[in-house]
């Protein structure tokens, strides 16, 4: 199949090829999402196979306004309220009980709740008001891979499964919304992302969750939580704040293969790096660096011959919390340790 790639704001196009069931990537302020359809069985069933998606991860619906949510859903709590209407249109994701029957079973993962999000990028509310119907969009990369902030990362991962992407220039935040599970007695984060534990707390009070990971025979909270994530080929370990760059510079040196440096241009202006080094500038602070984390993963990605990745680590506070949540999957947890020294 031909993926056509559509320039953003003209979007009737793409919208037509979601009304016949094709799948479309669209831009949101997040991440590029695979977007179908959420009322087309078929449609939906093509995202999972597009991706290489596991069928029990399921996939968030995406809506134009509050009001399409009452149609899937039972009851609207006060809280849930609240935060519809302090959050969205925005990077929140929020979990829901069903109104059975009201969503097919490929879209929820045969749960008996669904996620939906109210993107605030004008393109992809224009999108869903011109195709018509609230639209399914898991991030729109091969899984595992990490998540698209532009038009030509979905192009790599996806072109000739997909009907076509529509293309309105690299994405504004670089991380996922936040998914917040409103459908039990008490409110659990499950992706932390732009809208921050603090902003939740500032309109729920006090949140106690756990960000645990789950074993693959365990039933997950968030079944997405069990996957490997947003893996680049080369091996990834995290540079801790406290870590003198000086001796990253030194084991670099040391390496007979290509390295990769993904940080902020404070450190990477600092030093001389060794001709083995290729370098990727997170730009200067958490907002620029979670902006660029996907896009740097990919770059080096590119290069065959890099074989390991070292990416700045930043405290998990804030905005933080969602960027180190990202790195510490990319990274399996790994860290540069200076017993790596020798
Ligand atoms: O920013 C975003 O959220 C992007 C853009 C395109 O909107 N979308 C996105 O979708 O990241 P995806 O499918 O890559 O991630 C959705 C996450 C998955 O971890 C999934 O398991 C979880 O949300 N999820 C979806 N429905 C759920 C449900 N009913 N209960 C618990 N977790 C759910
Ligand atoms: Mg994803």
């Amino acid at each position: 199949m031909e993926t056509k790639i559509f320039k953003a704001p003209d979007l009737s196009a793409a919208a037509e090829l979601i009304q016949q069931g094709e799948l479309v990537a669209f831009p949101t302020e997040t991440v590029y999402g695979l977007g179908a359809d959420a009322t087309n069985v078929a449609a939906v069933e093509k995202v999972y196979k597009a991706k290489g998606r596991p069928s029990d991860n399921p996939l968030i619906v995406h809506v134009a306004d509050q009001a399409t949510v009452r149609q899937f859903v039972t009851t609207i709590q006060p809280a849930v309220q609240r935060l519809m209407d302090t959050f969205w249109p925005g990077p929140l994701t929020i979990i829901l009980p069903l109104q059975p029957g009201s969503l097919a079973l490929q879209v929820t993962g045969g749960l008996t709740t669904a996620a939906f999000r109210n993107p605030r990028q004008a393109t992809t509310l224009d999108l869903i008001k011109t195709a018509g119907v609230p639209l399914v969009g898991p991030s729109a990369n091969t899984s595992g891979k990490p998540s698209p902030t532009t038009a030509q990362h979905v192009y790599h991962d996806l072109k000739g499964k997909i009907g076509g992407i529509l293309d309105a220039g690299p994405t504004d935040l670089g991380v996922e919304s936040t998914v917040i599970d409103m459908s039990t007695a008490h409110p659990a984060i499950l992706r932390p992302g732009a809208v921050t534990r603090a902003d939740l707390e500032r309109v729920l009070g006090p949140i106690v969750d756990s960000q645990k990971q789950v074993k693959p025979d365990e039933v997950p909270k968030a079944p997405g939580m069990k996957y490997t994530h947003y893996s680049p080929t080369a091996a990834v370990q995290i540079v801790d704040p406290k870590v003198d760059w000086a001796t990253v510079v030194s084991w670099s040196q040391q390496q007979p293969t290509p390295v990769g440096i993904l940080a902020t241009d404070a450190v990477l202006n600092h030093y001389a790096w060794p001709e083995n080094v290729a370098t990727y500038s997170l730009g200067t602070d958490i907002h620029s660096a979670s902006h660029a984390l996907f896009a740097g993963l990919r770059a080096f990605d590119l290069h065959p011959d890099i074989t390991t990745i070292l990416v700045e680590g930043f405290s998990p506070n804030g905005l933080g919390e969602a960027y180190m949540n990202r790195l510490n999957k990319a990274a399996g947890q790994h860290h540069f340790s200076t017993a790596d020294l020798r």
